[in-house]
């Protein structure tokens, strides 16, 4: 059998292959599901549209996370930037970052750490702006030695008019035992329209 490729697949392709990010809704829906992603943070993860998440470095290229990359965890200070990619409005948008695997992945009891959680993403042109500071800003991720590693979750939501105005999680809150689906219950979010995850190990 013959496989034809047809020149933008094979130029989108290329593409994912040089810039590493996630490319199809599905495969990332299948790597969350391999990784048992909605089951641990209790969502119904049915993705739309693309987040794509790029980690700024010291010297070089940004690292554009796809779907399960397990990045060193030196090149995850951030803070990071988003895009999304797919037909999703104007906004307002939600991110959240969570850790469901602290202090290790067997026994989470610190779990969720919240490592970011901001609103007020605008979709300009793809690239997601938020004009106000975050609730939780970046927290660059410390799997404690010993540990395997954890997966650190990005999640993408339209953001419900009650965000504005909940007062459940402020800048001051502790970033423990968070819990996203609960939160996201509470100011009616929805389920995420998008996301991506890192995997990140203890320096050795
Ligand atoms: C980690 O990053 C710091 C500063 O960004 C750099 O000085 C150091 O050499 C890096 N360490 C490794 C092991 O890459
Ligand atoms: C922030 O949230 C905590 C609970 O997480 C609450 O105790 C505190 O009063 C809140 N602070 C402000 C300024 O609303
Ligand atoms: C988060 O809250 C949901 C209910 O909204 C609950 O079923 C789940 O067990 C909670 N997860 C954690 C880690 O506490």
């Amino acid at each position: 059998m013959y496989i034809s490729w047809n020149l933008p697949t094979i130029a989108l392709t290329l593409a994912a292959v040089a810039l590493g990010q996630d490319v199809s809704i599905r495969a990332v829906e299948k790597a969350f599901n391999a990784a048992d992603i909605p089951t641990n943070l209790n969502i119904v993860f049915k993705p739309t549209a693309l987040l794509e998440v790029s980690l700024p470095q010291a010297t070089g290229r940004p690292i554009t996370l796809h779907a399960g990359i397990q990045v060193p965890r030196n090149d995850t200070a951030g803070p990071p930037t988003f895009n999304v990619v797919g037909n999703v409005g104007r906004g307002p948008f939600v991110v959240a970052t969570v850790d469901p695997d602290a202090p290790t992945p067997q026994a989470p009891t610190e779990a969720q750490i919240r490592h970011f959680l901001g609103g007020n993403f605008i979709n300009e042109g793809g690239r997601l702006v938020n004009s106000t500071p975050a609730i939780s800003e970046f927290l660059q991720p410390t799997p404690p030695a010993g540990s395997d590693a954890h997966r650190y979750i990005f999640l993408l939501f339209k953001q419900s008019p009650q965000f504005a105005t909940q007062t459940l999680i402020n800048s001051t809150s502790s970033i423990e035992l968070f819990n996203i689906s609960q939160f996201a219950s509470a100011v009616g979010l929805g389920n995420p329209i998008a996301g991506t995850f890192m995997r990140v190990a203890p320096p050795s």
